[in-house]
């Protein structure tokens, strides 16, 4: 009976469509979704009358056990995955980030032996790319090809760490175009930043709201519409991570309303709360907000970031969950650039988003699927597997009661970590049961996590060549000439198919 379930009389809700429907599982996949289902004797039954059975959520962006700037976050693989699971999570898509000069290919072995004995859920990852050179060039064609790597991060800021410069980035963007990958970018002016922190310390700001002056919007929306000059000009889709600001939200929109391929990811955070918090009078307080690209002191922000979401000017959700405990936070105290970037969301994401932007009145159910699972599917190429209610694909499936209340705290939350920025919000709406992979993880509310029950998800690029044919293509180097009374008017890249 553990592995058979059939979930009755719910609501069943796509990115696409919301249906009347049973639906019922063996061995992890989903089998059946109809009416007048018939199905074994001694299968486990749920009534979901009055629930959405709705896809399991994917959040597409996770810092879990990440080494960064001195210690390594208070939520590994485990926890991670346990609070993404207790919030209506069922995948999680983390980043491998090597550091600079270090083979891709054994930073993404590490990631996967960390995270494969750990995770509670299914995980997926993207790789950033630290560091520009031949190898890195040759690796990312390998990790496309051998290891189900699909996506790869590029950052604008953190420099002398991990930025490219836009020679790296136009090299870079034109290398996903090749491969078929998702090129994703961390948009802020680091040159900027890196600048404008040297002036604020030296003139004695030296708490988190130094944080936030060091990086207002322009420049992070400065950066959006750099990446999508950059890219537009190798026809390289793009994908604009941790979306903070109205003008950045903007930037993406209309980029978009130009014809340009780019896809916006706001936060949990970026959604549900704002930069008024970084100066507030409580160091720990202020510190626990402390993250890249920072809040918004504009307190009409998230609402503003959830119209666009709800409007499909932006496309899908994540969290960068990346935490760090109150005593790591202190390793800031008296200079905010060391302050350890990062805040939780993984477990909130869900709620949040229902509250802000279902009960709000901003989306209906269905896009609430669309921004919290299917998109996130789509975009890097596990649906229909994930992301959808549908005959074959995971039986990944949170059975979601719109009567549930619930009051964000610390206290009850299932991260590691000490401080939740969300403190003291109610949802109405949440998780009663979590089904990953046809197991019931959450059961009427309790948690039931099972450490390594999770799998890595292999995902493919989108290039519609043969890898055998890339070194041939790059001969031509993807690009075709426009020629107009015989002469070159335009230089492209483009996605031709070799036979
Ligand atoms: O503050 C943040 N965002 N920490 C994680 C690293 C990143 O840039 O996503
Ligand atoms: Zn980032
Ligand atoms: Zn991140």
């Amino acid at each position: 009976a553990q592995n058979r379930l059939l979930i009755k009389n719910g609501k069943v809700v796509n990115g696409d469509g919301i249906q009347d429907a049973d639906v019922y599982i063996e061995e992890g996949i989903i089998k059946q979704v109809g009416n007048n289902l018939i199905v074994p004797g001694g299968s486990r039954l749920i009534d979901a009358r009055g629930k959405y059975v709705i896809p399991g959520g994917i959040d597409t962006h996770t810092h879990l056990q990440l080494p960064f700037m001195g210690t390594t976050t208070a939520d590994d693989f485990y926890t991670g995955t346990r609070a993404a699971l207790a919030g209506g999570t069922t995948t999680i898509i983390d980043f491998v980030i090597p550091s600079k000069g270090q083979s891709l290919i054994e930073a993404y072995k590490q990631w996967r032996e960390r995270a494969d004995e750990k995770v509670a859920c299914d995980y997926a990852l993207h790789v950033a790319v630290t560091w520009w050179s031949p190898e890195v060039q040759q690796e990312m064609e390998e990790l496309c090809r051998d290891h189900g790597i699909n996506s790869f991060k590029m950052f604008m800021a953190y420099k002398d760490l991990w930025q490219l410069d836009d020679t790296e980035l136009f090299e870079a963007f034109e290398r996903c175009k090749q491969l078929g990958a998702v090129a994703q970018v961390h948009a802020e002016n680091g040159d900027i930043i890196k600048e404008n922190c040297k002036k604020l310390l030296a003139a004695g700001v030296t708490g988190p709201e130094g944080h936030e002056m060091s990086r207002p919007e322009e420049v992070e929306a400065e950066a959006v519409n750099r990446a999508c000059v950059l890219a537009n000009q190798v026809n390289c889709p793009l994908y604009i991570v941790h979306v903070m600001s109205k003008s950045a939200g903007e930037v993406v929109a209309e980029k978009r309303r130009q014809g340009i391929v780019v896809y916006g990811e706001p936060i949990a955070a970026s959604l549900a709360t704002d930069g008024k918090h970084y100066w507030n009078s409580c160091w720990r307080h202020a510190a626990a907000h402390v993250m890249g690209p920072p809040l918004r002191p504009d307190s009409t922000t998230p609402d503003y970031l959830m119209d666009l979401l709800a409007n499909d000017d932006l496309q899908l959700t994540g969290t960068d969950h990346c935490t760090f405990s109150s005593a790591q936070k202190e390793m800031g105290k008296g200079d905010f650039t060391k302050i350890p970037n990062g805040v939780n969301g993984v477990e909130e994401r869900m709620s949040l988003i229902w509250e802000k932007g279902v009960v709000s009145g901003k989306m209906d159910p269905t896009r609430f699927v669309a921004v919290t699972s299917m998109n996130a599917a789509k975009i890097f190429n596990m649906y229909p597997k994930k992301g959808c209610i549908a005959v074959g694909s995971d039986a990944d499936i949170v059975i979601w009661d719109p009567k549930l209340e619930h009051t964000i705290s610390a206290a009850t939350h299932h991260s590691a970590v000490d401080f939740n920025i969300f403190e003291g919000i109610t949802c109405r709406g949440g998780p009663e049961y979590v089904i990953a992979n046809g197991r019931v993880t959450v059961d009427e509310g309790q948690v039931k996590a099972v450490q390594g029950y999770g799998s890595f998800i292999p995902t493919s690029p989108f290039a519609p060549f043969v890898y055998e044919a890339v070194t041939e293509r790059e001969k031509v180097h993807q690009l075709i000439k426009v020629e107009r009374e015989g002469r070159i008017v335009a230089v492209r890249n483009t996605m031709v198919p070799v036979v």
